[in-house]
């Protein structure tokens, strides 16, 4: 059997990985700046997380959710402290496509109404409800286009205002920081504005933080830099570091029954244990500070080189948007300097690298990358250094 081709492979085949390094099967080293695509949170092989997975795999790897399972317990009382919504309920599942079809589900239980607002350029998963609210037709199969998509422009409050006009809407979906859609940030009074709107209009504020959230945005959500409380906030990517899991964050005001929302896999205790590990490290390692600090330093080297291109991002979590594309960047970075990194578009560079990231390894990556520019004529080589 082949299999289903539906990835663009890079032709390296990675065999091991520790903290922010990746080996291949020939023995090169790379530095890692993509993790994964924003999954390696704690960094790779972390021996506290390896330890503590593996001791939970000999205790019990699964059972069904018809039954008690401390570690969801745990798992919730530990997420609720680090991330500041102890008061919030918790519903597990397995991927970030699955918490937004959750999260997008309940608003629609809550508020008993069927239109969802999302914005241009939005990724919130590839399941159904999920996928319909994006404007990307590549991914949207016929049988996902909804009419209860309203996609609005970004950062357009007026828009939103406009389209509350006849009060259908069950929520509103947000990206804590748009990753997909190229390192977009929310303005501050527009997230404001939807908390407002949604809290005036009997609808529902989702923010999903499954990209930019766990620590990602040097805090632990990137949507707590603005004073706004959301209804649900859906969590994924580095909440455990690799091991698939998916979470919802429920306001307490939002009442569950038995049987409204349910899975197999969803908070089996092998995924809560890794996810456990992941928030004990996030704490003990001080990496919420350490995204924050040594994102603001990459960002702060960035902005000093003066080539073609413009940096964003918070914490670690960065764009570098070119007016060129950046395929070629992205290729020699990897091919001659053993960096990975990742694109979104055409002409922006993503670093999304593991939260341990130290201003060395940094270092590594801005002399490599002043080096790709000069190569390809985009830096003059006296600016290198
Ligand atoms: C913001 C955002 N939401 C949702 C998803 C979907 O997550 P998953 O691939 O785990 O289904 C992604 C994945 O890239 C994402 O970046």
């Amino acid at each position: 059997m082949n299999l289903f081709d539906v990835y663009p492979l890079f032709d390296i085949t990675p065999v091991k990985a520790s903290g922010c390094y990746v080996w291949d099967s020939e023995g090169n080293k790379y530095l890692d700046l993509y993790g994964g695509h924003a999954v390696i949170s704690i960094g790779h092989s972390h021996p506290y997380y390896v330890e503590f997975i593996s001791d939970q795999l000999h205790k019990i790897g699964f059972y069904s959710n018809s039954v008690q399972n401390p570690l969801q317990v745990e798992l919730a009382t530990k997420l609720g402290e680090l991330s500041g919504y102890d008061n919030y309920q918790l519903f597990l599942c397995n991927s970030g496509a699955e918490a937004n079809e959750n999260a997008i589900k309940l608003a629609s239980f809550v508020t008993g109404k069927k239109k969802f607002i999302s914005f241009s350029k939005c990724f919130h998963g590839r399941t159904s409800a999920a996928v319909g609210l994006t404007d990307n037709p590549k991914i949207i199969a016929p049988v996902n286009e909804t009419p209860n998509a309203i996609i609005l422009p970004f950062n357009d409050v007026e828009a939103v205002k406009k389209a509350f006009d006849e009060n259908e809407i069950a929520a509103v979906i947000i990206e804590g920081i748009q990753g997909i859609g190229g390192i977009k940030i929310p303005d501050e009074n527009f997230l404001i504005a939807l908390d407002q709107i949604t809290k005036k209009n009997n609808s529902l504020l989702i923010l999903d933080e499954i990209q930019s959230g766990y620590g990602r945005s040097g805090k632990f959500f990137a949507h707590q830099y603005f004073e706004i409380k959301p209804d649900i906030i859906t969590v994924a990517k580095g909440m455990a570091n690799g091991f698939p899991i998916g979470g919802v964050l429920i306001h307490p005001e939002i009442k569950p029954w038995h049987g409204m929302l349910g899975t197999t896999f969803g908070g089996n205790h092998l995924a809560c244990t890794a996810a456990i590990a992941v928030l004990d490290i996030i704490k003990s390692d001080s990496l919420i500070e350490n995204s924050d600090e040594v994102g603001s330093y990459i960002m702060s080297e960035l902005e000093k080189i003066n080539s073609d291109f413009t940096v964003r991002g918070k914490g670690l979590m960065i764009g570098l948007e070119f007016t060129v594309p950046v395929k070629k960047i992205r290729e020699k970075l990897l091919s001659e300097y053993k960096i990975f990194t990742g694109i979104s578009g055409a002409n922006i560079i993503r670093l999304l690298p593991p939260l341990c990231l130290s201003k060395k390894e940094a270092d590594i990556f801005l002399g490599a990358f002043k080096k790709v520019l000069v190569d390809i004529n985009l830096l003059l080589v006296d600016q290198v250094n």
